[in-house]
């Protein structure tokens, strides 16, 4: 029961259609996911994955079954948070796989709770009313359990000029109801394909790199860094600490 639980996270996938290296980009996304899935199977195996949005970068029905196929039913289960890219239920209806669009996911005594920022033809997030509704009321049922709380879009900013025009809009009242709540251990996001870290009262604040391409940090203008493909490796203590790591693939595309 105490033990701790160790997770992955993934983000920002970009499964392309047709299959191809994105603009100024010449890393093929469905090769770079093959990496990451490959460099997870060499290590310990997790309790479960979360894969916090982009998992498309069209929302079109042959990315979602193509990443559907890609990763199969064996393993895991991977709860998904939709990006600005993504159509969730054109996702959720494209296939069959591990994939789970689950609202919340409880592990041991932890609950963590998936939320859906993407507007629909935007690059841009908000939570709507109804999401920071659910947010209030699911933290105030589980006063008990430490809490992550996820979604795609970044809530401060990165200190990219380009990047923090497609912040999170209303992150003022998505803050507002995180400190209501003192069991919220950390706020965990992709969209900015970079490792980020920082800290907003107490709370842990969590960037994470992409499956694919990265983003210089701190530029003032559209540009790509070198490193390779990531994902990021979690562990829950039950007193409610955690650690994370984000962790590079050797590039062997
Ligand atoms: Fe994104």
């Amino acid at each position: 029961m105490n033990a701790p639980i160790d997770f992955i996270q993934i983000t920002d996938l970009h499964i392309a259609e047709p299959p191809r290296p994105l603009p100024a980009s010449t890393m093929n996304t469905e090769d770079s996911l093959w990496l990451v899935l490959r460099t997870i199977e060499r290590d310990e195996a997790p309790a479960f994955m979360l894969c916090t949005g982009d998992l498309a970068n069209e929302p079109v029905p042959e990315a979602y079954a193509r990443l559907h196929e890609m990763i199969g039913n064996d393993g895991c289960p991977i709860h998904c948070l939709p990006g600005n890219h993504d159509d969730p239920g054109m996702a959720r209806d494209a296939g069959q796989s591990r994939l789970r669009w689950d609202a919340t996911v409880e592990a041991g005594n932890w609950l963590i709770v998936m939320l859906d920022s993407h507007v629909p033809g935007r690059i841009d997030g908000r939570l709507s009313d109804a999401e920071l509704k659910r947010l209030e009321q699911t933290l105030a049922r589980h006063p008990d359990r430490h809490a992550l709380v996820c979604l795609h879009h970044h809530p401060v900013p990165m200190e990219s000029r380009w990047l923090d025009n497609h912040i999170l809009k209303n992150a003022d009242a998505f803050f507002a109801v995180i400190d209501r709540h003192p069991q919220v251990r950390g706020i965990v996001w992709g969209h900015v394909h970079q490792a980020w870290a920082g800290r907003r009262n107490g709370v842990e604040l969590i960037g994470t790199p992409s499956t694919c391409f990265q983003f210089l940090p701190r530029a003032d203008d559209f540009a790509f860094d070198s490193l390779p493909p990531a994902y990021r490796r979690f562990r829950l203590h039950a007193d409610g600490n955690f650690t994370s790591e984000p962790i590079f693939c050797e590039l062997t595309l």
